[in-house]
C-alpha cells in the first residue's frame, strides 16, 4: 500500500509525524510531499529533526505567496507528482492551504483522500481555515475525526456515517510520545528568565492582519501584571513591526519574546507554564492534554470540547476580557484546579494507530476507491422515523437494504452514529435509495 502525505506548515508536520511513523513501522510505503508553505528552519526543518521524520520526497517550495497563488501552484505541481507516484490514498491534515490544495488535486485525479482532523467547524466563514476545511471535507473519502461532536458536524452536512471514524487527535500521540523526552532534553529552562510564567502564542490571520484587533491585544498584554513568554510566529512579528507595535512588547520587563521554538522546546515550555494564552488551534489541544488552563484570543473555536470540558475560555481580542479571565484563573485556586483537571477530549494517544488500521482495512477490502456512478443507487429522499423496537444501526441497515441512517436524535439531542448503537426510543433521519 502506498500512502502520500501532503503537508506544508508546522502543525501539520507535528500532527502527521505519528501517522508517518505508523505507516513506516507497518512497512507500507509513504511518499512525503512538503508544499513549502512554512520554510524557515525553525518553522519546518527543526520539526523533521525533533520528530525523527524522513526528508520529504518532494518539496514544492511554495513560500509566502498570496493564498490564491499558493493554492493554484500547489495544485498544479501536485498534478505531476501524484500522477507519477499514483498512491492508493492521499492524506491531508487540518485546515491550511496545503490541505485545500492537496484535497483538490487528489480529487481531480480521482485519488481517494483521507482527511485527518476532519469535521472541525467554527462556523466563521471569514476564517480562511474554515473554507479550507469545508472544501477538503467535500473532497474526502475517509474522515478521521477527533471527537463524537465533530462527527456530528459531518453527519449534519450529509456525510455517510460509515466514512466517519472517531480516532481522537494525533496531537495527543505526539504530545505523549515526546513530553518526557522534551523535559529531559530541552534546555528551555536556561532560556526562560522567569520561574513562573504564562506561555503566549498568536498568529491567527483574524488577529494579526487586523490592526484594530492586534492593537487591542497588544494593549492588553503590555498591561498584564504577569510574566509572559512569547515564542513569536514570523507572521505576527512582521505585522507587529509594520504597525510599530513590536518594540512596546519587546521593551516590557515581564514579556520575553523568543524565536519560534522547536517541538521539544515548546512542549517543555508549555508543560512548565502556569497558563496558556493563545489563538492557535493545536496549542489549545495540547494545553488540555498537558493540564494547562487556556485562555483563547478568539471569539469562537472549532475546538468547543476544550470549553465544554472546562479547560478553555474564549476571551476574544478584548483587553478587559483577557485580563479579567487570566486574573480569575490565576487568583482563584479552585478555578485553576478545575481548569487544569479538565478531561482531555482528544483520545488516548493511539489515534495514529487507529488511522493506519482503518486505511489498511479499507485497502484490503478493495474499498479505497471513489464509487462509480453505476455503483450508486438512485436517491429517493430523506425520511424521519420514530423507532420503537430494539434494533442497532447495523441491524436496521441490514434489514432496510437501501437505507443509510443520516442522523439519530436521543431526547432531542443528536448522537454520533455507531454500528452497535441501539435505536430504541430514538428518532432517526434516513437517506433512502431505490434500485433502478
Ligand atoms: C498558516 C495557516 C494557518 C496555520 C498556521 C500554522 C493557512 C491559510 N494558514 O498560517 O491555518 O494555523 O500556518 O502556523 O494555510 N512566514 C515566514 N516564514 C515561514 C512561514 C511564514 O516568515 O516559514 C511569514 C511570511 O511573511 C508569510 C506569513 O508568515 O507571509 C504568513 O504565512 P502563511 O503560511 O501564509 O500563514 P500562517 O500565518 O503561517
Ligand atoms: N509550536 C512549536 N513551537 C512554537 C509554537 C508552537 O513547536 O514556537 C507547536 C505546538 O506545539 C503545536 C503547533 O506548533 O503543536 C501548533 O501550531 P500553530 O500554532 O502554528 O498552528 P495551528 O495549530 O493554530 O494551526
Amino acid at each position: 500500500m502506498k500512502i502520500a502525505v501532503v503537508l506544508g506548515t508546522r502543525p501539520e508536520i507535528i500532527k502527521m509525524a505519528p501517522v508517518i511513523d505508523e505507516i513506516k513501522s507497518n512497512n507500507s510505503e509513504v511518499i512525503l510531499i512538503h508544499t513549502g508553505q512554512h520554510y524557515d528552519i525553525n518553522m519546518s526543518k527543526q520539526f523533521f529533526i525533533d520528530l525523527n521524520l524522513p526528508v520529504p520526497n518532494y518539496n514544492i517550495g511554495i513560500g509566502s505567496y498570496t493564498a490564491i497563488k499558493q493554492v493554484s501552484v500547489i495544485v498544479s505541481e501536485l498534478e505531476e507528482i501524484l500522477q507519477k507516484e499514483n498512491p492508493d490514498i492521499v492524506l491531508v491534515q487540518g485546515d491550511t492551504n496545503a490541505v485545500l490544495a492537496g484535497a483538490l488535486a487528489s480529487n481531480k485525479l480521482k485519488i481517494p483522500v483521507g482527511h485527518v482532523e476532519a469535521g472541525l467547524r467554527s462556523f466563521d466563514k471569514d476564517m480562511p481555515e474554515e473554507i479550507n476545511r469545508l472544501i477538503a471535507d467535500n473532497c474526502s473519502l475517509l474522515y478521521f475525526v477527533p471527537t463524537k461532536e465533530t462527527a456530528i458536524n459531518l453527519l449534519n452536512e450529509g456525510v455517510n456515517h460509515n466514512q466517519i471514524f472517531v480516532t481522537g487527535n494525533t496531537i495527543v500521540d505526539a504530545c505523549m510520545r515526546h513530553k518526557d523526552i522534551a523535559l529531559a532534553k530541552s534546555d528551555i529552562s536556561d532560556l526562560v528568565k522567569f520561574d513562573e510564567y504564562i506561555t503566549l502564542t498568536m498568529h491567527r490571520a483574524e488577529n494579526v492582519d487586523d490592526p484594530e484587533r492586534l492593537k487591542n491585544i497588544v494593549n492588553s498584554l503590555i498591561n498584564l501584571p504577569y510574566n509572559i513568554v512569547f515564542p513569536i510566529h514570523p507572521h505576527t512579528k512582521k505585522s507587529l513591526i509594520n504597525l510599530g507595535l513590536y518594540e512596546s512588547l519587546k521593551n516590557k520587563e515581564n514579556i520575553q519574546i523568543t524565536k519560534p521554538l522547536g517541538y521539544l522546546d515548546f512542549l517543555a515550555l508549555l508543560s512548565k507554564s502556569k497558563l496558556l494564552l493563545t489563538d492557535s488551534g493545536g496549542v489549545q489541544e495540547e494545553a488540555i492534554t498537558l493540564n494547562i488552563p487556556c485562555v483563547t484570543l478568539r471569539y469562537n473555536t472549532e475546538r468547543p470540547e476544550t470549553i465544554t470540558n472546562g479547560g478553555n475560555i474564549l476571551a476574544g481580542a478584548d483587553s478587559e476580557e483577557i485580563s479579567n479571565n487570566i486574573k480569575n484563573i490565576l487568583d482563584k485556586a479552585e478555578v485553576y484546579q478545575k481548569m487544569a483537571n479538565a478531561p482531555n477530549p482528544y483520545g488516548d494517544g493511539k489515534s495514529s494507530k487507529k488511522i493506519y488500521n482503518i486505511i489498511k482495512e479499507s485497502y484490503d477490502k478493495n474499498e479505497l476507491q471513489i464509487k462509480k456512478a453505476k455503483e450508486i443507487m438512485d436517491f429517493k429522499g430523506y425520511h424521519l422515523y420514530n423507532i420503537t423496537e430494539d434494533i442497532t444501526v447495523k441491524q436496521y441497515e441490514t434489514k432496510n437494504k437501501y437505507s443509510i441512517i443520516q442522523q439519530v436524535f436521543n431526547e432531542g439531542n443528536p448522537e454520533n452514529i455507531e454500528e452497535n448503537l441501539n435505536l430504541k426510543n430514538k428518532i432517526i433521519i434516513v437517506k433512502e435509495f431505490e434500485k433502478t
